[in-house]
């Protein structure tokens, strides 16, 4: 894989222009903070290809569904995270031509994502058709700080010429979404206001009124001077500007300073959202660039403090593994149960930006460690509020009790439409209810079943009682017609992980009941009024616990991926001829179907969700004989056999595995960063790391380390919060010492002893092979 991007510690850098990179790097250096979504796009004009891309948290639009052929049951629309308006545009006229790096001969280039300090930088020597050579240098960020503002410093130097100069910030709500399904723009003006130095545009969706207005101010400094000016205004169909013309001459550094607000109805009424923005954007002017600046370097500091991974010895990994997480922290921030996590957070638009079963198997873990317990308990409230949608589409679907989460959802309504997925890949209600597991197990926070966990966890218990059947032949439970977490496989029976998670649901919802009619009791009594809960039903729940059929060949020790698994060809990865591979873009989908080939973890995802309830010979033979058939075409699949592999003692199957996962769009490993970075798999790269090559998990309420240090890596170290207390854990070849930076004592295991790290204590244990354990 060729390596373009520069390697550093703590930047993303790009150090030539090369248009056939700019969408890939549009992606990859992409800003954001939990509420505002920037893709890299420039400032001024750029004619050649790219995806134009600024996006709000939470504005989507539902757009008509588009299939070939109708279904019953089917969702009306899929919902679109949408484009909105761009706030980022200064154009650029150099003696009346426009300034346009698609058209110029770019000399010198930069491109930096300081992901240290959170901001995108961009310095270019461009020469236009005409010969005059100019230089720009722009700076920006989107504050973690002030949500609603994004900022700009933008500087032009001629160098070889005298002419003048017209700049013109603008907004520009005239934006369309790449993947709209009718070629529809989604968006209609409301208002809009231009004035001297200063340009407001409120925008509405065409459905569901989603309101946006973005209000912008700017400054102009020319060789360290502010310039008095009287700009001229324009304005057209959503959208509004000012123009300003300097005089300039070789080596003048005219720099403009863009401030923009961006507010929404999701937080303000209609009639205060130019009030709310303009109020918002006074008070970041008035605190000028520089300061917004420093704020967003210390608010970054901060969530670095949480969250950062230290790798020594491999300046690839290190880079890889800071990216992963400043993407997750710019992509959901946690303030707010009403937001989520898209498979491409807000760097592009494919999967819509909707919520998938994603952020409960592979993001609830990143969050739960490297951030106050209120950030992974908002993302679990948010399927909590969902609740009744979920029932909705159980009954939709002809169910007459339960819930059934959707595959893909902005607001709790199922948007997906491939029956094979929307309506039969519903272990995805598994990982809801296992969330809520992860969450409790991690945190302590019991309180959280009786208040909002056990009812989501009754209703998919309920669902899965009604989905299941009994067979009498076999004189057991089955579940038929599912598709399981490899879609390469549609419509199959018993798949072996939607059938363990579905009993592990009822099993843990038995659990809370217990618990809960034991300590609380009152709120037991609550509850069971309040689902109408039968001992029937729970009767039911535990007979299908006992009954409950799972494939497996004896012979071979392993479980069955589903029923007729071992009757298909088996070939591995390894022994396919080179050409062959990605199989889903060289193969008919009827080929994929009928081969052995798994596009992700299927059995692996349930060894790694209920590890604690298999051996470790159980799990070595499931891999070895899963994992040689795998085709990782799902960039959430390598970290999950990354983990099983640091468990298993495989170290160089583990780091194989990580690489794959943790430079997936730095290196565009699939060859399709343009649409967007694999935001939720990256928490997966986080979990290959700390609960891989760390070892963690919590059992009994006490955090476990089993700690080995891969590739070429000296040492490392992660940070994790467990109960108020937060861990710095350092790995070297020779120790693990863990250093307790709170007053909060906590409770180890490592390599199977147990310790206490006290108050802002530190503990160094000798470092033991992981083929030992
Ligand atoms: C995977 C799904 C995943 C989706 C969004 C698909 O390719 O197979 O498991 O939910 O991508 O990331």
């Amino acid at each position: 894989m060729k390596q373009y991007l520069k390697l550093d510690e703590w930047s993303i850098i790009e150090e030539s222009f090369d248009a056939i990179h700019q969408e890939i790097s549009e992606s990859v250096f992409s800003i954001g903070n939990g509420y505002i979504g920037q893709r890299a796009n420039f400032e001024e004009k750029y004619s050649g290809p790219s995806l134009q891309g600024s996006y709000m948290a939470g504005v989507y639009y539902p757009d008509k569904t588009r299939v070939g052929w109708w279904k019953n049951g089917y969702p009306d629309y899929f919902a679109k995270v949408l484009n909105s308006t761009n706030w980022i545009g200064i154009d650029v006229h150099v003696n009346g031509s426009p300034l346009d790096l698609a058209a110029c001969s770019v000399t010198e280039f930069r491109r930096e994502l300081n992901m240290k300090e959170g901001y995108l930088a961009r310095t270019a020597v461009v020469k236009m058709a005409d010969g005059k050579q100019l230089k720009i240098a722009s700076t920006r960020f989107v504050s973690i700080a002030r949500h609603e503002i994004g900022a700009i410093r933008y500087a032009i130097t001629p160098l070889n010429f005298s002419a003048p100069i017209r700049l013109t910030p603008y907004l520009d709500g005239d934006v369309k979404n790449k993947d709209s399904n009718y070629e529809e723009k989604f968006w209609n003006e409301v208002s809009k206001e231009v004035g001297l130095c200063t340009a407001n545009l409120t925008l509405k969706t065409k459905k569901l009124d989603f309101h946006i207005t973005s209000v912008m101010t700017y400054d102009i400094v020319k060789n360290g001077q502010k310039l008095e000016f009287t700009p001229s205004t324009s304005e057209k169909e959503k959208y509004v500007a000012n123009d300003i013309t300097i005089a300039a001459a070789p080596n003048d550094e005219i720099v403009l300073y863009k401030y923009v607000a961006n507010v929404t109805s999701r937080n303000y009424g209609l009639g205060q959202l130019v009030e709310a923005a303009t109020k918002s954007l006074n008070k970041a002017t008035t605190a000028g660039f520089d300061v917004l600046l420093s704020e967003q370097a210390a608010a970054w500091a901060d969530k670095w403090k949480e969250s950062d991974i230290i790798i020594e010895g491999d300046v690839a990994a290190q880079q890889a593994i800071r990216f992963n997480i400043f993407q997750l922290n710019q992509t959901y921030s946690g303030e707010d149960d009403r937001l989520n996590i898209g498979p491409k957070g807000f760097t592009g638009e494919k999967y819509g930006g909707s919520t998938y079963w994603d952020t409960e198997a592979y993001c609830v873990p990143f969050y739960l460690s490297t951030a106050d317990s209120s950030i992974a308990r908002n993302l679990l409230i948010y399927r909590y509020k969902h609740l009744e949608k979920a029932k909705e589409n159980a009954r939709k679907l002809g169910f007459s009790k339960g819930a059934l989460y959707p595959m893909v959802t902005m607001n709790g309504e199922e948007c997906h439409n491939e029956w094979e997925i929307t309506f039969e890949e519903i272990h995805r209600n598994g990982a809801i209810a296992y969330a809520i597991y992860n969450y409790v197990n991690y945190t302590g926070d019991k309180s959280y079943l009786g208040q909002y966990g056990l009812e989501v966890l009754a209703e998919i218990s309920r669902f899965w009682e009604e989905r299941v059947n009994y067979a009498p032949l076999k004189d057991k439970y089955v579940m038929l017609g599912v598709t399981g977490p490899n879609e390469y496989e549609n419509n199959v029976n018993n798949n072996w992980y939607t059938n363990r998670i579905a009993m592990w649901t009822l099993e843990y919802t038995l659990e809370a009941l217990d618990y809960l009619e034991t300590n609380e009791p009152h709120r037991y009594e609550e509850l069971l009024d309040k689902l109408k809960l039968t001992t029937e039903e729970t009767a039911k729940w535990k007979d299908i616990i006992t009954k409950m059929y799972y494939p497996e060949d004896k012979e071979l020790g392993i479980f069955l991926q589903q029923d007729g698994f071992l009757d298909k060809e088996i070939i591995q990865v390894k022994d396919l001829k080179p050409g062959n591979l990605p199989i889903n873009q060289n193969w008919s989908w009827d080929r994929i179907l009928r081969s052995c080939f798994i596009k992700q973890g299927d059995v692996i995802q349930g060894l790694y969700f209920l590890g604690d309830r298999y051996d470790l010979e159980t799990k070595r033979r499931n891999f070895d004989f899963y994992e040689p058939l795998t085709v990782h075409e799902s960039s959430l699949s390598p970290c999950l056999h990354s983990i099983l592999a640091c468990e298993l003692g495989y170290q160089e199957k583990a780091y194989e595995m990580y690489l794959r996962t943790s430079r997936l769009d730095l290196d565009n490993y699939n060859n399709d960063t343009e649409d967007g970075c694999h935001t939720t798999s990256m928490a997966g790269t986080w979990m290959s790391v700390v609960h891989g090559f760390g070892g963690l998990r919590v059992q009994n309420d006490e955090l476990i380390l089993k700690p080995f240090i891969p590739g070429r890596w000296t040492s490392f170290s992660f940070k994790v919060m467990f109960r108020g207390a937060r861990l710095k854990v350092h790995v070297s070849e020779q120790s693990v010492t863990v250093f307790n930076e709170t007053e909060i004592p906590a409770a180890i295991r490592i390599h199977n002893r147990d310790y206490s790290v006290g108050s802002l204590g530190m503990i160094q244990v000798e470092s033991e092979s992981v083929n030992t354990l």
